[in-house]
């Protein structure tokens, strides 16, 4: 095949905001003109959107950068762009370390991708990392999905967890208005898509640096307000939001996921330990009490919702008994899933220069203890599925079997099902559960649930 000069790749790696981030450039790029290609080596610009949340990550994006530096070397209008959280923390030290780089920046310039990139057409090496007003987005985003897409509410985060890069690379917090929001979900909704999920690293923040308050003295822009603003948009089947942070979530808000029916019954909220000193160190701001507090008032709301977490094991100075206190929290809650990892030091947050670093034997045999107690409990919170009627949202065929159709229940349990893509796609199913597995079920479809008209159909 022959290298258009006008094909571009992206690869993203790290969370969701990444990945929201990389949708926008696309957008941007092909707005520009520009054609996707699979393929980085039949593309000439390419973008690699980077995540520095734990050295691992970091270390990834090199080695897929000195393969492309070597390819410039034969061709040199290919166009380098280092993009993402890595981009941020680096700066101008990624250009000595990769000189062939064009192009360098930060989360928080994702917007600016077009702009950028004529400087670098111009024949500048970039690099843009200042803190700037994050500016609305005027071109398409190319989602990935075309069923369920993901919406920035507010970008940053203002918070200081000891162990956490997030904040020196995806600077201050900055909420976009409910009615920016609600702009996005209604394009969204005309172009057929029935689920999203509202993101921010700390959505619980949401509103606060927005101006206005209420006659009882609190913020009259909270995540609260926004799902009672957004939650009718018509066509939008489903909404989801993450992440949540323990120490700002309010009785408010799960009283309005109980009473809003579109808002589904999943709750992403990190707990990172169960035992207090370490929170403490950790500056997260809540005890183990309190985060009990908040999953008891949930299930109190809503039984059966699914609830997911984030741990880190072998935090500096972490003792085998308050390893054990994790555990225990792990136990009692009984989790849908938790995304665990070992510490991982990162440059300029606190614990990273702490005394007492657990060695990396301590910290891998901690993770795989932990692991084990997740995946056998995700295997015993699947069983409540079996049998049971689930509501599933198809957004795909499954790759391994194209004679399945695959979608998410309300409480995001990945789901397969006998069907055809063409027919289903974005359709809610109501499907019997026969299989259960302890990240995903199999069942058979019973009903395709009515949906009114997408307003763009109407
Ligand atoms: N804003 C979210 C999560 C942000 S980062 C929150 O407050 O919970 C995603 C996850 O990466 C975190 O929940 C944490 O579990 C993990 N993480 C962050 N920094 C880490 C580090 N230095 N080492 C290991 N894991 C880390
Ligand atoms: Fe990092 Fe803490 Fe902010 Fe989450 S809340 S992004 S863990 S600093
Ligand atoms: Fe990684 Fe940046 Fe997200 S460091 S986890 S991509 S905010």
């Amino acid at each position: 095949m022959t290298t258009s000069p006008r094909r571009y790749h992206i690869t993203t790696f790290g969370c969701q905001m990444n990945k929201a981030d990389s949708e926008r450039m696309a957008g941007i790029l092909e707005d520009m003109g520009f054609e996707w290609s699979e393929d980085p080596n039949n593309a000439k610009v390419i973008l690699y959107n980077t995540c520095t949340i734990r050295d691992n990550a970091e270390q990834k994006v090199y080695s897929y950068l000195g393969r492309q530096a070597k390819r410039k070397h034969e061709e040199p209008d290919l166009t380098l762009v280092v993009a993402g959280c890595v981009a941020q923390q680096e700066g101008e030290a990624l250009l000595r370390r990769v000189p062939e780089l064009d192009l360098v920046m930060g989360p928080q310039h994702a917007n600016r991708l077009k702009e950028l990139l004529e400087q670098v057409l111009d024949g500048n090496q970039v690099v843009a990392t200042e803190p700037i007003q994050i500016v609305e987005d005027i071109t398409k985003p190319r989602r990935d999905s075309t069923v369920s897409a993901w919406v920035n509410v507010i970008y940053g985060c203002n918070e200081r967890c000891t162990y956490c890069v997030v904040p020196s690379v995806r600077g201050v917090e900055q909420s976009r208005t409910p009615e920016a929001i609600r702009a996005e979900m209604e394009e969204l909704s005309h172009q057929g898509y029935k689920e999203i999920t509202l993101l921010g690293q700390n959505i619980d923040a949401y509103g606060r640096d927005l101006p206005g308050v209420t006659k009882e003295g609190r913020h009259q822009h909270t995540l609260t307000d926004l799902l009672y603003y957004v939650h009718d948009v018509p066509g939008i089947e489903r909404i989801r939001f993450a992440t949540s942070h323990p120490r700002y979530f309010t009785e408010r808000l799960i009283q309005a996921c109980a009473e809003l029916p579109k808002v589904c019954e999943h709750f992403h909220i990190p707990f990172q330990s169960g035992d207090n000193e370490l929170l403490k160190a950790m500056a997260r701001g809540y005890t183990h009490e309190k985060y009990r507090r908040i999953i008891d008032t949930i299930r109190r709301y809503m039984p059966d919702a699914s609830i997911t977490a984030d741990a880190i094991v072998g935090f500096p100075g972490e003792t085998e008994q308050q390893f054990e206190n994790t555990l225990k929290l792990i136990e009692d809650i009984s989790f849908d899933l938790v995304n665990t990892a070992a510490y991982s030091p990162r440059p300029g947050t606190p614990a990273a220069v702490w005394d007492q670093q657990l060695s990396e034997q301590v910290k891998s045999d901690r993770l795989q203890r932990i692991n084990h107690l997740v995946s056998i409990q995700a295997a015993e919170r699947s069983q409540r599925y079996f049998g049971r009627i689930e509501e599933v949202l198809v957004e795909d065929q499954n790759q391994k079997d194209p004679t399945q159709v695959m979608g998410r229940t309300r409480g995001n349990r990945l789901t397969f099902f006998k069907g055809s893509i063409a027919q289903l796609k974005g359709q809610i199913v109501q499907v019997k559960i026969t299989e259960v597995r302890p990240f995903s079920l199999t069942g058979e479809p019973l009903a395709v649930l009515p949906l009114p008209p997408t307003p763009s159909q109407v």
